[in-house]
């Protein structure tokens, strides 16, 4: 049973800080866990508090999350037992009170609820995700590499967020790293051969200087060809346009243009037609339901469709999703609901669906590498965790290489993750 909760202040990936928790069992177990923060967060996002004292961290501090932790949750948690990780989410939901989770903040209750996960795993003396998936934990991930970023993550012509490498022809998880890790470093080459920029952004990808969306797409082909790549075959691409960020009230500003919707929709018609994009995200800003169930309609057998910002991993929008027809995958994002248990209730309700759920990283991210396991855990066969580049987000694809060493039961997902 738990014997001591402590949190405290940490820095993420970008500098800013974020919440790390500290549990430890009356056995002397002991677990720690790492707090994610998004920037291009949705709306609908639970509340990640933020102390907002500008003479703290320019107001990013968290320690009323961190004062939350040890002086409301800590005390309530005393003596429970780690291994009924529903009821102990539901305490913690109980304890906040508020829909989102406003009152003790969403990245307080997420670094209690991680804690607890892990300490049960220990308890059980599973590996995590044998310990969350049970026997159904069968797949390694496809990973989805963010290489190349645009929009409101870089200061360049291109309004697609991210254009992420999909190494789908790979045999095994060591291999699609391999494929990835080759075609990016390609992509460097390529970019210092055109003297571009090859600085990276938050999540590893480069942001260069281009004239056009297309362009970036043209750089991805080439720099797979160039590794030795069939583009569509061994690897194929994902986008996430992020259009919540482009959203105009009359409309998207695109290629320096207000398109409608409807155009968007006609647009990405055509990528997908000149270009191996096997899934596209957030082509459509998050509350914009109509024309999400029209893109979903036109595309939604030719391409995976992920609702990021549309869903932001809660059950009661992506019931609304389902019913309504508008796409048909959903990004999963831990600390945009704020407990293991609702995360897996969202992506049993994915599945049941049909659609596919892909585990995700947040820009801002840590040496935490839970979201490794849950992506093997619940089979759904894809992970979002960014470029091959950058500690924190190598923590993670390092941590899947050891599973798939340490577990040759299972299997690399590959084309199969796409099937619907
Ligand atoms: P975020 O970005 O973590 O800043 O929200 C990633 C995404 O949009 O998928
Ligand atoms: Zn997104």
């Amino acid at each position: 049973s738990i014997s001591k909760i402590q949190a405290m202040e940490i820095l993420d990936s970008r500098g800013n800080p974020t919440v790390e928790v500290y549990l430890e069992l009356e056995d002397g177990t002991a677990v720690v866990s790492r707090v994610p923060s998004g920037a291009s967060t949705g709306a609908h996002e639970a509340v990640e508090l933020r102390d907002n004292d500008p003479s703290r961290y320019g107001g990013k501090g968290v320690s009323l999350a961190v004062k939350n932790v040890n002086e409301v949750i800590a005390p309530a948690f005393m003596g429970l037992p780690v291994t009924d990780q529903r009821a102990m989410d539901q305490r913690l939901v109980e304890l906040d009170g508020d829909p989102q989770k406003a009152r003790l903040g969403a990245n307080a209750i997420l670094g209690v609820s991680l804690a607890i996960l892990q300490a049960g795993a220990k308890v059980h003396n599973q590996p995590l995700y044998r310990y969350i998936g049970g026997l159904g934990a069968q797949l390694l991930p496809v990973p989805l590499l963010n290489v190349l970023n645009g929009g409101a993550h870089a200061d360049n012509n291109v309004d697609i967020q991210e254009f992420m490498l999909v190494p789908v022809g790979a045999a095994t998880f060591r291999e699609a790293m391999r494929m990835a890790q080759e075609t990016y470093q390609m992509l460097k080459k390529i970019l210092q051969e055109k003297n571009l920029r090859t600085a990276v952004g938050d999540e590893g990808g480069f942001a260069p200087d281009l004239k056009s969306n297309r362009e970036a797409l043209d750089l991805l082909l080439l720099a797979m060809e160039r590794a030795g790549l069939k583009p569509g075959q061994d690897m194929v691409l994902a986008l996430d346009v992020a259009a919540t960020e482009i959203k105009q009230d009359e409309g998207y500003i695109f290629e320096g243009t207000l398109k409608t919707g409807t155009e968007l929709i006609d647009y990405y018609h055509q990528l997908i037609r000149d270009y191996p994009i096997i899934s596209i995200e957030d082509g459509l800003a998050e509350d914009d339901w109509d024309h999400w169930q029209l893109l979903t309609e036109r595309l939604g057998d030719q391409v995976q469709l992920v609702g990021d910002d549309l869903f932001v991993t809660n059950t009661q929008r992506i019931q609304r999703g389902i019913e309504e027809g508008c796409s048909n995958a959903v990004l999963i994002k831990l600390n945009q609901i704020g407990t293991v248990s609702e995360t897996l209730d969202a992506i049993r309700m994915t599945h049941q669906a049909g659609w596919n759920a892909i585990v995700s990283h947040r820009s801002g991210e840590t040496e935490d590498t839970t979201i490794a396991d849950l992506a093997v855990a619940v089979n759904g066969g894809q992970i979002k965790t960014g470029a091959p580049a950058r500690g924190e987000r190598i923590a993670k694809y390092n941590r899947l290489l050891t599973i798939e060493h340490n577990d040759p039961g299972l299997e690399y997902a590959g084309w199969e993750a796409f099937r619907r």
